[in-house]
Order: structure tokens, then sequence, then C-alpha cells
């Protein structure tokens, strides 16, 4: 029977990795939350319903783990224990009872999906209302009509501008709740290239994927927005023989977001001039022959999917409740605007990466999806796009990339599209850069 690894903290420094094939994060990440992973996939010790029905998680003793983790995470540890979890098997997933540490004193209840071991947030008790508890606070009734109370998340968030090295999945359990106001990102392709290969299956990805937006779902203020730009992902041939494999990513997004208690608000198409596509050789063939069903139309655009954070609230109580009332008055977008889902933009190109996304594109997210001094969060962030855009924008911006010459590059450009501000930037798990000149 295999151990899990034992747990060792995030190596921030690691430097550059393996060009030719990158290991697994599910199976090399030595987080505790991995641990946890890999342990509920090894402990068959008895056979139980869990196991029959090959649930990720079969012990109670995992459930024990998952929940010990989550409850890490907003500081509850060391304050709340466990009742006996249990599986329930209508609905495949596991309840761990919470109470009050030394007592019997329920507490709240957390739910485990026992496929995935994934917290499930909208049947968990809230880590407020947990605390709450814990404090002995009588609850307040819900607010009558008209009186809304204030929420958590309407005071201004104070997170200034930062730049993580480090797995964002990992990053983000560190970060306050609620602290972010707008979530842009595009996440890594699925093995869109044979050298970059991260994740063993898609299966394995799409895992990973939901794990983050999980995480971001924990850090994104209510009814606020998360825009991916994502596409669909080519799968080149292996030989002459075979066929090449398109892999439609958005809509397993979508599927995700749903999950994880996100709406759907907007497909937006970000349009490429016509010609970019055609260096990748789709549609070559049918342009040669012309048989019917080799017909294949070449890419020229990519999704920009917006989802709201799931609220019962209209995005008017988004602004009306907004803390700085003279930000909302000074976001107004005022002159042309996109009225359409056709966003017609360049695509960018880097030297040292390969798939970063248009400032331009960036810009018109934060500036539709935000407002001043806002926190924009980008949990994969490449060279740093989403910052450039939210700062030209006067908006806060966190940036999480794991890969350390992608920080390298954030690190050099950022003193030319933030200037001396540069020096106020938090810098965690790298060096912040030198900024001596631009400070003269
Ligand atoms: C499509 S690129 C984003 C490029 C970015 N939009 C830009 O304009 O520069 C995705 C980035 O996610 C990073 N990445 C992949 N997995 C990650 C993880 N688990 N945590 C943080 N960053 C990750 C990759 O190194 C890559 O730079």
């Amino acid at each position: 029977m295999k151990k899990p690894p034992a747990k060792r903290p995030v190596d921030y420094t690691a430097t550059k990795r393996h060009k030719k094939r990158k290991p697994s994060v599910l199976r090399e990440d030595t987080t505790e939350w991995a641990a946890v992973q890999t342990a509920t996939r090894h402990k068959y010790r008895t056979p139980s319903v869990a196991m029959n029905r090959k649930y990720a998680v079969t012990t109670v003793s995992d459930a024990k783990k998952i929940a010990k983790t989550w409850l890490a995470s907003f500081k509850l540890e060391n304050a709340v224990d466990f009742g006996l979890p249990e599986v329930d098997d209508r609905y495949h997933v596991w309840r761990v009872p919470l109470v009050k540490q030394g007592s019997n004193y329920r507490v709240g209840e957390l739910v485990l999906d026992a496929y995935n071991s994934i917290v499930l947030a909208e049947e968990t008790t809230k880590p407020d209302v947990i605390e709450s508890r814990l404090l002995g606070r009588v609850e307040s009734s819900p607010a009558k009509d008209g009186q809304a109370k204030m929420p958590e998340q309407m005071q201004a968030s104070f997170v200034r501008n930062t730049v993580i090295l480090g797995d964002c999945e990992q990053a983000l359990l560190e970060m306050p709740s609620q602290s972010v106001d707008l979530i842009f990102t595009s996440p890594p392709y699925f093995n869109a290239r044979p050298e970059y290969e991260d994740y063993l299956t898609y299966e394995e990805y799409l895992l990973k994927m939901r794990r983050v937006i999980h995480n971001c779902h924990q850090v994104l203020s209510e009814g606020r927005f998360f825009v991916m730009n994502v596409s669909p992902v080519l799968i080149r041939r292996a030989s002459r023989g075979e066929a090449s494999k398109r892999i439609a990513v958005p809509f397993d997004m979508h599927r995700l977001f749903v999950k994880e208690g996100f709406d759907f608000i907007d497909d937006i198409h970000w349009v490429k001039p016509e010609g970019a596509g055609w260096a990748t050789g789709r549609g070559r063939r049918f342009a040669a022959d012309r048989n019917p069903l080799q017909y294949k139309a070449v890419p020229v655009t990519e999704y920009v999917l917006v989802y709201r954070k799931h609220t019962d609230k209209l995005i008017d109580w988004n602004i009306r409740n907004h803390p700085d009332q003279q930000a909302v008055k000074d976001s107004k977008i005022t002159g042309d605007y996109e009225t359409t889902n056709l966003w017609r933009i360049h695509p960018a190109f880097h030297a040292e990466h390969p798939a970063v996304f248009p400032l331009e594109l960036a810009k018109r997210v934060v500036r539709y999806y935000s407002f001043k001094n806002d926190v924009v969060l980008d949990p994969f962030a490449g060279t740093g796009t989403t910052g450039r855009a939210a700062a030209s924008l006067s908006r806060r911006f966190i940036l999480i990339e794991n890969e350390p010459q992608y920080i390298e590059i954030i690190r050099r450009e950022m003193p030319s599209w933030l200037g001396a501000a540069t020096k106020d930037v938090l810098f965690m798990g790298c060096e912040a850069p030198d900024t001596s000149s631009v400070l003269l």
C-alpha cells in the first residue's frame, strides 16, 4: 500500500522545470491537499458503500482530513472537531458533522463530493455562520423586505497589488474570502503542446480546473464576475493514419462554473483578423480537394465566457451597495463601447511566452466588469497582462503564476507599466524587482 507523501511547504523558489515533460500536478504536488487526495485513492481498508461506488473518498479518516484542510483555510481548524462522517450515497456525498472543540455542540456540517473530494460550498455551513455559532452569537434572522443587512463583502477590499509565484490552487486558499472584485484569466491549455504535458488525462485537467474555480469562488465577492478566455484545443495526430482531435474545453469549463456556484451571463467571441488561424493547417485539405465531409472551418475566434458568482441579488444591488460611490461615478463607461458579443481584436505575441492574450482584451473586460480601485485577480497570470490592464484603469491586481520564468517577465516589465508604484507591490515567493532606476 502506497503511503501519501509527507507535507512539505510549497517550494516557491523552484527553478526551471524540466523542459520535455512536466510532472503531473496531481501526482507531484506534495501539499496537504494533494496528500489527502492521494490517500483517498490508495486507502481501501474495508469494503464499504464508498468502495463499491468507486468514490475517491472511501474512509471516515479521509473525510475528516479533507474537512480539516477546509477548516484550516478559514483558520477554524483548532476550534472545530468532528462528529462521525457518513456517506450519503443517494447524493454521492460525505456529510461531516462539525462540533465545537471539546463538546457535542453542533456548529454545522461539511458536505463533500464523494467522487472528487471537493467541498460543496452551497451545501456546507458558511464559515461565518460556524464562527458566530462558536462564539455563541445570536444568529440574525433573515433581513426583512427592503432592510437588507450590509454584508461583509460590501466593505472595500484591503488587498494591495500582489504578485505570487506558486500554484494558484494553493495560493487562493491563503487569500481572505471575498477579497476580490473581478477575476479575468486564461487557463493553461490541456496538452496543447506535447512538450508541456502537464496532465495525464483530460479528466485530471478538468479536476484541477474545478478545484481552481472552486477556490476562486471563495475569494470572489458576492455577485461579482469571473471572466474566462478559453477555446477548443486541437490535439495533433500522432501519425498520418490517425485523426487529430478537437476538445471542446469551453463547454466542459461551463459545466464546472455552474457546478461551482456561478451563473452564466455571456459568451463573448473574441474575433481575430481572418487569416490568423490559417497557419494551424486546419482547412487546407478541404481547400485543395473540396470533398464534402472534409470541410473544416479555420478558427478565428476564442470564447470570453462571463459568469457571475451566484446571488439572489440583482446587479443593481452590487452597484448601489458599493462602498465607494465616488469610484462608481468615476468608473462610468462614456463614449463608444462594444454593443455586441463580437469583439474584434488583434492577437498579441510575446517572445518569451507562447499564449498571451492582448492587452486590449484585458482592458475591455476590466473596464466593463469592475470599478476603479477594485481588486482584479488573474490566477494564471503568465506575463501579467491582466495586471497591466488593471493598473492602466486604476484598479488593483493580484497575479498568480507558477512558472518562475514568467514571473521573471512580470518583475522585469512591471516598472515600465507601473512606474514608481512598483515598489509598493507585494511579491510573494519571489524577489521584488529592483526599482532604483524608476524612482529617480
Ligand atoms: C494561457 S497562459 C496565460 C497568459 C496570460 N493571459 C498573459 O497574457 O500573459 C496560462 C498560464 O498559467 C500558468 N499556470 C499553469 N498552471 C498554473 C497553476 N497551477 N498556478 C498558477 N499558474 C499556472 C502557465 O504557466 C501559463 O503562464
